[in-house]
């Protein structure tokens, strides 16, 4: 359908070319007050300022829709998630409110491999609903673009499962979605004694059954003291790079695990989480061209420090912003949430917050050419917002849903 769209309070993230944005850049946010835009078959087409509209001639082949004043936006990027999983964990969350650490809960056998035995029992088909429920929900929410980690399985069989799933969810999807193999999420108790054992099952067994089904494009290694350490990520994620996975590493999130360097030594795409991140890894990371992924609703959930943006910033850092969407350390995917909690507890400005959340999440799924602004031949994956007085209101008044309808290419959800 072609569209022209008018009366937009604020158009927002508006370029005509873009590239991955990087420490003083993310400040900036380009906006046209008082805009009208055209979408023409799922992509934005022109935009302009409404004064100058009556010169433009409104085409016969196009629908006029009028926006009354809202905002507008490129959907939320959400270049981090666990969306396949099968069942929830509050008793969990109970635990920890009762005093349990992460650690303590993972060592009875209890988070990532709760969630993996849950897994395990479910059917694909079973995955594939509920993981499609969580997708509808979140469009809803404003996300337009999606990256989903295996992770859950920790077996041949259900890591294939998983990542199944979610190449289901691709081609029922109307929104773009990226796979990210995660079978280095935590060794299964069968291999606790025998670590070199798992890695091995990984590499000889799971990433070649993944080449031959073309089941992902990223691989990820929750690389952390008691889950593996930086010279097992780099083996795991060399034998990924070989059948042509670039590594996004969870990396510095309960510890200074190595993680940033070994991610930056391996031309990772994202180093995600870095809660607990010293200077050393900083500089390493705004050396290079890996994007640091802030998950603050992880940080919130677990009670640990939130990310340091500010030194992130000011070093030179690209950083981009993510849900961390699982049922362990964030069990929300609302991105609006996300923005509003970098706002508020990070001290991102709104401009930095929106640009981590849209452009540079989309370089994080290396989609940077096809979503994240308001750009000519971009898809037409849009957020419009109730009436807001400015776009700070949005991180500003946090919980508040302020989204009146989300477009995905072109069409309105
Ligand atoms: O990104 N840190 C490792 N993985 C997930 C948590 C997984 C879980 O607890 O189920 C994360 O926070
Ligand atoms: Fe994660």
């Amino acid at each position: 359908m072609n569209l022209l769209i008018t009366n937009i309070h604020q158009l927002v993230n508006v370029r005509a070319t873009t590239h991955l944005l990087r420490g003083k850049e993310m400040a900036e946010l380009p906006v046209i007050e008082n805009a009208w835009l055209r979408i023409r078959e799922g992509k934005i087409s022109e935009y302009g300022v409404m004064p100058e509209l009556a010169d433009t001639t409104i085409l016969a082949s196009e629908e006029v829709y009028n926006a009354k004043g809202a905002t507008v936006l490129p959907t939320w990027c959400d270049s981090h998630t666990h969306l396949v999983f099968a069942a929830s964990r509050e008793a969990e969350f109970v635990d920890k409110i009762n005093g349990l650490s992460y650690a303590e809960i993972a060592a009875k056998g209890g988070g990532i491999l709760q969630s993996a035995r849950k897994l395990q029992e479910t059917a694909e088909d079973a995955l594939l609903e509920q993981a499609w429920q969580r997708l509808q929900s979140l469009m809803k929410l404003g996300t337009g673009a999606i990256e989903i980690k295996s992770g859950y399985g920790l077996t041949v069989d259900s890591e294939l499962k998983m990542l199944r799933v979610i190449k289901r969810l691709k081609e029922r999807s109307p929104i773009p979605i990226k796979a990210t193999f995660l079978g280095a999420h935590t060794y299964p108790t069968a291999y606790k004694e025998d670590h070199e054992k798992y890695i091995r099952l990984i590499i000889d067994e799971m990433i070649p059954a993944i080449a031959a089904e073309k089941l992902a494009d990223y691989i990820d290694v929750f690389c952390e003291e008691g889950f593996f350490n930086p010279a097992e990520t780099e083996r795991i994620c060399l034998a990924g790079m070989a059948i042509g996975l670039k590594p996004k590493i969870h990396a510095n999130q309960l510890h200074l695990s190595g993680g940033t360097e070994t991610g930056v030594k391996l031309g990772a795409v994202t180093v995600d989480h870095l809660e607990t991140i010293d200077e050393q890894a900083i500089n390493v990371l705004a050396g290079s061209q890996t994007i640091g992924t802030l998950l603050p609703t992880a940080a919130f959930f677990l009670r640990l420090p939130f990310q340091p943006a500010r030194a992130l910033l000011t070093k030179g850092c690209a950083i981009a912003l993510a849900s961390d969407f699982n049922p362990g350390s964030s069990p929300s995917g609302n991105m609006n949430l996300v923005v509003a909690m970098s706002c508020i507890q990070m001290k991102m400005l709104p401009e930095e917050a929106i640009n981590a959340a849209t452009l540079n999440g989309a370089y994080a799924m290396e989609l940077g050419q096809e979503l994240g602004s308001i750009t000519p031949g971009k898809r037409a994956n849009l957020i419009f917002t109730q009436p807001i007085p400015s776009l700070a209101y949005l991180p500003y008044a946090f919980g508040t849903n302020l989204i009146d309808t989300v477009m995905i290419n072109g069409t309105f959800i």
